[in-house]
């Protein structure tokens, strides 16, 4: 077998995440107006405002948070909502910060509720309420709380009160990526993993990465173990063939996508079905099927939602009937 690396140090484990927003790939709109508000704070000497990134699983929003730390010059702390189970979980990261910092809560449709309310006076005023004592002697005091920027991500708009949506200044939404930025990002993943791929094969495993950087990524990594014990470089051949193993078809389908599309289909007669339906049959958990699969069927066109239910579209019914396996 030939040995493949080039190099003598192993780029493996290189960082895929680009570092500053001009490496940041697609989302013009989003940069456009980062780039505009990072500019204006950083001028004003004043942190940035809380930002609430909204987008589906692998599309980019820790690392706009890490940009956007790196940006303003403060450091990250990254938690998640539902971790911080008490407003003395809370306290504690929060008094850690320094001024301009950013604290990034993943998931935050997930937080505590008691928990999510006391954040409501940190965000407007850095000061957060702390109770001591209970019954009639119980007090308040005020931690005051080092001017930091919050940013929120979910994949769940719909989950977020909307006191909580009110607080953040600066709301984006992220999409979906297009072939063509997709396929940029394979290219520039690949020189830094160190491979060389053709314009085709580029293209095609953009093609089936369901519109997400991080999916698009893992092909990559997973396409070029194929091509490393055949000849060291990504041909579309070889791209087309390890998709195949893998199986994911020419729309970026893996099989509990098409798994779903043809419950509609064989089993509801097209639907309407209710999503915690489709979850039981396919013995997955609610979350994943809702943050996982379905947003790109929905994407795609090949799913709907009505107020019934799920059904499949023609555009679904068709995709099955040319990849039935
Ligand atoms: N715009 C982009 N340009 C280039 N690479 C990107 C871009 N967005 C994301 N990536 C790549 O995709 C990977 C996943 O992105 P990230 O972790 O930011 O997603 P996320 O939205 O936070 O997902 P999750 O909801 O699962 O936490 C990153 O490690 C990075 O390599
Ligand atoms: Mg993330």
């Amino acid at each position: 077998m030939k040995n493949c690396n080039k190099n003598k140090h192993d780029k493996l484990d290189f960082s895929l995440r680009p570092k500053k927003l001009e490496d940041f790939v697609g989302q013009e709109n989003v940069k456009n107006n980062l780039k505009v508000f990072i500019a204006a704070s950083k001028k004003r000497n004043e942190p940035l405002d809380h930002c609430l990134f909204f987008a589906p699983s692998g599309l980019g929003k820790t690392t706009l948070s890490y940009i956007i730390a790196k940006e303003m010059g403060g450091n990250l702390k990254i938690t998640s909502g539902p971790t911080i189970e008490k407003i003395g979980d809370l306290a504690a990261i929060l008094s850690n910060l320094k001024v301009g910092d950013v604290f990034f809560i993943d998931e935050i449709h997930r937080m505590v509720p008691t928990v999510e309310e006391s954040l409501y006076s940190v965000m407007e005023d850095f000061q957060l309420d702390i109770m001591i004592g209970k019954g009639p002697s119980a007090k308040t005091i005020k931690l005051p709380i080092p001017q930091f920027t919050l940013i929120g991500a979910t994949t769940r708009a719909g989950l977020i009160s909307n006191p909580l949506r009110n607080r953040f200044g600066i709301i984006e939404h992220l999409d979906f990526y297009s072939i063509k930025e997709l396929q940029y990002i394979v290219k520039r993943s690949a020189t830094l993993i160190n491979i060389d791929i053709d314009e085709e094969a580029s293209k095609e495993i953009a093609k089936r990465a369901r519109g997400t950087p991080r999916i698009v990524n893992r092909l990559l990594k997973r396409v070029r173990d194929f091509a490393d014990i055949k000849d060291c470089k990504i041909s579309k051949n070889i791209a087309v063939e390890a998709l195949n193993s893998l199986d994911i078809d020419t729309a970026g389908l893996n099989r509990i996508d098409r798994l779903i599309l043809k419950i509609l289909l064989e089993k509801f007669d097209g639907g309407p079905v209710g999503i915690k339906t489709i979850a039981t049959i396919l013995s997955e958990d609610l979350e994943t099927v809702t943050d996982i699969y379905e947003p790109y069927l929905i994407k795609l066109g090949f799913i709907s939602r009505t107020s019934r239910g799920r059904i499949i579209t023609n555009e679904g019914k068709q995709h099955i009937k040319n990849n039935n396996n």
